[in-house]
């Protein structure tokens, strides 16, 4: 390695861009940081499941980041998009996640993993929380610590999502999802080199929605409380149609609640789907990122694939390709129009903001929890803290082996979408809306026959950038 000529030696760095595309990104204050460049991330987002909750089936070992080939190409489509972060609602902490989630990092795309799923013993049940929360239910969410930890781009973790969807529920869930937040915290501190926040997805229940992120951001009193919220998410289905404006939609009334937030808040989902049968215009994206509202922390549209319950940007084909809905070109062209400056800027203050001590007096509702006495971990639950989980499955980024999609996939037109691949990034950058369209424009015809779909090596621009950095990658492979 001494004499490494400097043609090698440039290779050799483009490899390390390559692995390590994306800084991790921490809490200050009301926003979500950077922890190099120290811009403000923003998040810009979509839920992905494709698949719905059947995509994930431990008895086949697949989950929503489990193959490669399905996420090269749903990476290459999302970073087209635009976004820097996608939301997975269930994963199997048993199954490696390492070419999915090396894709996603090498483009510049955070993930927010919930650690729970629709099975039995696998999420708190809201009509019973203390039965469900036992040791058994820890060790398997401690396992998708272990398996997403390593990640430079995993974002977060969701302790859980909308326990508390009615009045009746925010009795007795509250200190229970405390306690999950508290244990899956002190995981992470013994287990994991970095600090990977943890939070919470509401549902917007207005009645409770107030209570509920008082409830989570305040800090008890007296003790290292690991229990607190890093930050807060709501599902926010309010902005429907194309007439819906800042204030018919109640965003004016999100703001000025969330307004002295001493966490961030964003919304972990969005994207009402009324009036049905026609394409979403997402005319809320411009207010979303807009000045009023830079208190929050962006969204994640609702959903990548479309399923069952019609909020689909983009639909999968039986035979694996992919056609773009006329809502991923409309979100696409909202997103051309932010203003990326204004979004990454940091507010300086935000740092000093203090939780405030939690308080009966904060909860405004009649039927909402005011304890604030936290379950202790359930019996076994300290020692698997302490020790950790046995045989913990630690992902890890590897190289990614290809860049060019195999599968083909069509406009919202029809047409077929060419030379489509994943673009690696330069070392520290998320992805950004980059002005494209990407549905070809055009009547449904089929497109001129694309360039060969044999011989990856043969489609790389050499041209580009890129290409010269792929193709440097290709003769790394080659020579060690
Ligand atoms: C991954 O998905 C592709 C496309 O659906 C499929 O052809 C392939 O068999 C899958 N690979 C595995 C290991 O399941
Ligand atoms: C937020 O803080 C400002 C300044 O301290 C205060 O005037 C305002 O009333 C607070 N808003 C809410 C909703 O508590
Ligand atoms: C795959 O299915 C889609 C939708 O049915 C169809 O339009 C397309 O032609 C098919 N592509 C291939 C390569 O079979
Ligand atoms: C910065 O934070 C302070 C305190 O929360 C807030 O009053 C102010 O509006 C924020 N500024 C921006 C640009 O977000
Ligand atoms: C508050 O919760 C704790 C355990 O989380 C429980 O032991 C206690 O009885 C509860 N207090 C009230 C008043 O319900």
């Amino acid at each position: 390695m001494l004499s490494l000529s400097p043609t090698i030696a440039l290779l050799l760095a483009l490899f390390t861009v390559v692995s390590y595309a994306v800084h991790p990104v921490e809490v200050r204050g009301q926003d979500f940081v950077n922890t190099v460049t120290d811009k403000r991330l923003m998040i810009i987002g979509v839920d992905y499941q494709p698949g719905g909750q059947s995509g994930y089936n431990p008895e086949a070992k697949s989950d929503a980041l489990s193959n490669g080939t399905v996420c090269l190409r749903d990476a290459a489509l999302l970073q087209r998009l635009g976004v820097n972060t996608i939301r997975v609602y269930n994963v199997d902490p048993t199954v490696n996640h390492d070419e999915c989630a090396s894709i996603f990092n090498a483009v510049g795309i955070y993930m927010i993993i919930d650690v729970n799923s629709p099975l039995g013993g696998e999420s708190i049940d809201r009509s019973n929380p203390a039965s469900s929360y036992h040791v058994g239910y820890l060790g398997r969410i401690f396992g998708v610590v272990e398996n997403f930890k390593e990640y430079p781009n995993t974002l977060a973790f969701f302790a859980a999502n909308e326990v508390m969807n009615d009045v009746g529920t925010s009795e007795k869930n509250p200190p229970y999802i405390r306690a999950v937040q508290r244990d899956l915290k002190n995981y992470i501190k013994k287990h994991s080199k970095r600090t990977i926040p943890v939070g919470y997805s509401a549902a917007d229940v207005r009645p409770i929605l107030k209570d509920t992120w008082s409830y989570f951001q305040c800090a008890i009193d007296g003790k290292d409380d690991q229990s607190r919220s890093d930050f807060f998410g709501l599902n926010s289905y309010s902005w429907c149609g194309e007439d819906a404006t800042y204030k018919s939609a109640g965003y004016d009334i999100l703001v000025s609640m969330f307004q002295n937030s001493t966490l961030p808040v964003f919304f972990s989902e969005y994207g009402c789907n009324k009036p049905s049968g026609i394409p979403r215009v997402f005319n809320e994206v411009s207010a979303l990122y807009g000045k009023d509202m830079t208190s929050l922390s962006g969204g994640l549209v609702y959903e990548y694939s479309q399923e069952e319950s019609d909020y689909g940007l983009v639909q999968i084909n039986s035979n694996t390709t992919i056609t773009l809905r006329k809502d991923y070109d409309n979100l696409q062209s909202q997103y051309n129009k932010l203003d990326i400056k204004l979004i990454e800027s940091t507010n300086s203050t935000a740092e000093e903001i203090k939780p405030p001590k939690c308080d009966e007096d904060m909860i405004e509702s009649d039927g909402f929890s005011k304890n604030f006495t936290i379950p202790d971990p359930p019996e076994g639950a300290e020692d698997l803290i302490n020790d950790g989980i046995d045989n913990p499955k630690v992902g890890k980024i590897v190289q990614i082996k290809e860049t060019a999609v195999p599968m083909p996939a069509y406009g919202s037109t029809g047409q077929e979408i060419t030379n489509l691949a994943i673009k690696p990034l330069p070392n520290d950058e998320s992805n950004t809306p980059n002005g494209e369209t990407t549905s070809p424009s055009g009547t449904g015809s089929p497109a001129a026959p694309s360039p060969s779909k044999k011989g990856d090596a043969g489609r790389v621009e050499v041209a580009s950038a890129w290409g010269v950095l792929v193709a440097g990658l290709l003769m790394l492979r080659i020579w060690f």
